[in-house]
């Protein structure tokens, strides 16, 4: 059986005290869930205050991105030695928010998650087998925009995506792996993706990992649906097969919110 896994995803948001104050709010909220892995993922600026709030409770931290070298000339960017040293066990990799070409809004998005800060499937690639490296979980966000899924093309977008993060990877490191369904069209628009379309699509990522690594592997592997989860959601999209938990946005900003989301998965 896999373990859930909620991840509230805080984006750009929450200083140093408002990440304290959340912590402060959620962690007595969350006290005697078990059975659930809870992963918080602040600013880099407040990792370690968050860490230091969170102390023993059981909550885990996690960072929005990160670059594969360790050190170096490379300004403006943060390591996974550095993650780890300021207490993060996982990193989001891959989210559509910084996919695409580099300070260019994609034109399909309108209206969509901003792809706008360069992460391609080769750099996704690159941070992931760091990440593994050093010894982070990473979570992996594939997903299709608006246009490609009016298109047909979903499935073939999120196996691709799927396939070139894990170049190279090896078989017996894929349960140390978190997958993110998001769809863009349905991240911080409010719109979710149906819950029966999203446990589908989780299971075409479970196929195509079963497909390249063997059937152990895409049982192995956690499979996150993210986009508008709220709590009112959230209880009929953790029910469903291969959705093995959720990468919340929005709706982990409030600590009751995403206490209440975490509580849907234990249900
Ligand atoms: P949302 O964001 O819950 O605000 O839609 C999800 C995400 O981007 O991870």
């Amino acid at each position: 059986m896999r373990t859930p896994i909620l991840a509230g995803n805080w984006k750009l948001n929450k200083t140093i005290a408002q990440s304290r104050e959340f912590v402060a709010s959620f962690t007595p909220l969350v006290q005697g869930a078990s059975g659930v892995d809870i992963v918080l993922c602040p600013v880099f600026t407040a990792l370690d205050a968050t860490r230091e709030a969170i102390g023993t409770a059981p909550i885990a931290l996690g960072a929005q991105d990160m670059y594969w070298k360790d050190a170096g000339a490379y300004t403006g960017e943060v390591s996974a030695p550095l993650l780890q040293d300021a207490g993060a066990s996982y990193v989001v990799l891959g989210h559509s928010e910084r996919r695409g070409r580099f300070g260019v809004p994609e034109p399909d998005l309108e209206g969509q998650a901003g792809a706008v800060f360069g992460d391609s499937d080769q750099s996704v690639n690159k941070k992931l087998e760091a990440a593994l490296a050093h010894g982070l979980t990473p979570i992996v966000c594939v997903g299709e925009t608006l246009a490609e899924r009016q298109n047909g093309h979903t499935d073939a977008v999120v196996e691709n995506q799927t396939v070139m993060a894990l170049n190279g990877i090896e078989a017996n490191q894929i349960s140390k792996l978190v997958f993110a369904y998001e769809p863009v069209w349905a991240i911080g628009t409010g719109e979710t993706c149906e819950a029966d379309e999203a446990n589908r699509v989780c299971g075409v990522i479970r196929a195509t990992i079963a497909t390249g690594f063997g059937a152990e592997a895409g049982d192995a592997v956690r499979i996150q649906y993210g986009g508008s989860v709220k709590p009112e959601n959230a209880a009929q999209l953790l029910s469903l097969p291969h959705i093995d938990g959720a990468l919340v946005g929005g709706a982990s900003l409030k600590a009751d919110s995403f206490a209440a989301i975490v509580k849907a998965a234990l249900a």
